[in-house]
């Protein structure tokens, strides 16, 4: 195996950046490179100079999905036991903000990874789709759910059934992406996004989060009891005080993180 990392990570201001780096496979997503991937995020979850997290490509190509050499063979068992999808739920327990910046192609799993984080911010090259249908397989990393949930039953199905590829522009009309920026901008506007949203009252940005996501998995009735909950605890914050305090006396609050 190479001694290349397959991601690299970086720190800008209070934002850990997670640059994919198996260019010569379009960053196909190995079992490898994706164990590496999830390490990263959980170490940069823990560093406490982190407030929010951006995963990049490059300006080419975000991820082309899973490795499909490394899958051709895989039986039913492999890939059961070998747990190669199951390595893309532990994104789900990353508490920090996750935003993905996506230049280039994000197909199959690559795109499944960009839906699995919070926000998605795009190059005006960018290009989305779920092309497993021509490998003779459907996509297996919440591609089938996170989409539908996101553009409704209609187009998923035409992306998911017969390989629509979408635009930027047309993904952010869909609400797939918060913002299409030019392709050699798209990066910072996503490390804009998210130092923006790092320095923002920590405790309460971890709550936001949890209970946006909630949303997808609730009845509305179980969501807003959790909602109502996780806003008085924040009433126990010492960040609740300071941010009241600051708008009452017109200055810029400091957040603490308590
Ligand atoms: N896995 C392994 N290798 C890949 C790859 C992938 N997903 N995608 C691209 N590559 C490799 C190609 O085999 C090729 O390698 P060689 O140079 O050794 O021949 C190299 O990257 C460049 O690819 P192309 O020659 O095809 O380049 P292109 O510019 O004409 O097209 C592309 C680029 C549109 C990304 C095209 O390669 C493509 O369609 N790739 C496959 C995308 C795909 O089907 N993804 C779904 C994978 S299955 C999945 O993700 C399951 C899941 O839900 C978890």
């Amino acid at each position: 195996m190479s001694e290349t990392p397959l991601v690299l990570t970086e720190i800008h201001g209070q934002v850990g950046l997670i640059r994919l780096n198996n260019p010569k496979a379009y960053n196909a997503l190995s079992p490898e490179l994706l164990r590496q991937l999830m390490d990263a995020l959980e170490a940069l979850d823990a560093d406490e100079r982190v407030g929010a997290i951006v995963i990049t490509g490059n300006e080419k190509v975000f991820a082309a999905g899973a490795d499909i050499k490394a899958m051709s063979q895989a039986s039913a068992v492999d890939m059961l036991m070998g747990g190669y999808v199951d390595l893309f739920d532990r994104i789900r327990a990353v508490r920090k903000p996750i935003i993905a910046a996506v230049a280039g192609w994000a197909l199959g799993g690559g795109f499944e990874l960009a839906m699995a984080c919070d926000m998605i911010v795009a190059a005006e090259n960018a290009r989305f789709g779920q092309p497993e249908i021509n490998l003779g397989v459907i996509p297996g990393a919440g591609g089938t759910q996170r989409l539908t949930r996101t553009v409704g039953k209609y187009l998923a199905m035409e992306m998911v059934l017969n390989d629509r590829r979408l635009t930027a522009e047309e993904a952010a009309r869909f609400g797939l992406v918060n913002k299409v920026a030019p392709t050699d901008a798209y990066l910072d506007e996503a490390l804009k996004l998210a130092q923006a949203i790092a320095e923002r009252a920590p405790i309460a940005v971890r709550l936001g989060k949890e209970a946006v996501n909630y949303a997808l998995e609730s009845t509305l009735t179980a969501g807003l009891a959790y909602e109502r909950r996780l806003f008085y605890l924040l009433f126990a914050t010492e960040d609740q005080s300071e941010g009241m305090d600051a708008f009452l006396n017109k200055r810029p609050p400091e957040w603490k993180g308590r």
